[in-house]
């Protein structure tokens, strides 16, 4: 029952109709029986939005595209890994103090490890140099590796990146037009780029891919992923990523920690 006691939580992004994170993170507050509720918002200004929040006494959301790098440098306490990242995803508001976290990074890590076989990977690609592929890089410098390739139709983004992690992780930089012996020679390809969200386009022709597990940090299979699976790749979607980033954000708003198995369920009704 909501009351009026009942603690607010959301999502705040531009677009964000389309997020699953309210039906997660609902599911979560009822599945603990806690008070709680959590909300879409759909926000441009950004700035307004952050100083709302101490002003309505939202006691925590979740920050999306396009905003969890502006959401940084709007918060009063920033974790470390999310400082090295450069992006937050997730606020916490302790009495006033908006503490910024990113769980991304943790979700990937998850995943990855279900998925693949770290300990026998040597070649990593990386595609793409925004928020999303930051978050991704500094979780392969956390399972212990220590150079990838990074391929991004920018360079200068590209370099941007590669000196930001230059104390962590060694990167190569490649474009997109001189990446085919990476990608032949890839255990792992991870997409960190907007591409095939919305179109049926792929960031590298994956014909180019010979044996690497293909990686989508997007929560549905996107063109890469289904033509990586068609010639016989392991394809993984971004969905398990998502569900661990959530579970995680859920535990920095109430210090309680849902099974995945469980968050599955609940997504997997809300798809019904
Ligand atoms: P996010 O925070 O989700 O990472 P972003 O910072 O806008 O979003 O980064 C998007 C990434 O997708 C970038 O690497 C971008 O490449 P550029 O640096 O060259 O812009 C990549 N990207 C987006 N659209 C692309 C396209 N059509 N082809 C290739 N790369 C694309």
């Amino acid at each position: 029952m909501i009351s009026a006691e009942t603690p607010v939580y959301g999502i705040i992004g531009y677009p964000v109709k389309h997020s699953l994170s309210p039906v997660l993170h609902n599911g979560m507050f009822r599945e603990l029986k806690l008070d709680g509720v959590y909300v879409a918002f759909e926000v441009r200004d950004l700035k307004d939005a952050i100083r709302g929040l101490k002003a309505l006494d939202i006691r925590g959301v979740n920050i999306t595209i396009p905003h969890k790098e502006e959401a940084l440098e709007l918060v009063d306490e920033i974790e470390e890994e999310a400082r090295i990242i450069g992006a937050i995803n997730t606020i916490k508001n302790i009495n006033g103090t908006l503490k910024g976290h990113n769980t991304d990074y943790r979700g990937f890590i998850e995943s990855f490890k279900k998925h693949a076989d770290i300990k026998s990977m040597e070649n990593i690609v990386v595609l793409g140099a925004g928020g999303a592929a930051r978050a991704i890089i500094y979780a392969l410098y956390k399972m212990g590796f220590e150079k990838i390739t990074l391929i991004n139709r920018t360079k200068k983004r590209a370099d941007s990146v590669k000196r930001q992690f230059s104390r962590l992780i060694d990167i190569e930089i490649l474009t997109p037009t001189e990446c085919e012996n990476a990608l032949r020679g890839a255990d792992a390809v991870i997409n960190c780029t907007s591409v095939g969200l919305k179109d049926s386009s792929t960031p590298v022709d994956v014909n180019l891919i010979d044996k690497a597990i293909v990686i989508d940090i997007i929560y549905k299979d996107t063109p890469l992923i289904k033509i990586a699976q068609k010639k016989g790749l392991k394809g993984v979607n971004g969905m398990e990523m998502f569900i661990y980033q959530a579970i995680y954000s859920f535990e920095i708003f109430t210090g309680r920690r849902v099974d995945v198995e469980t968050a599955k369920r609940i997504i997997g009704r809300a798809q019904k």
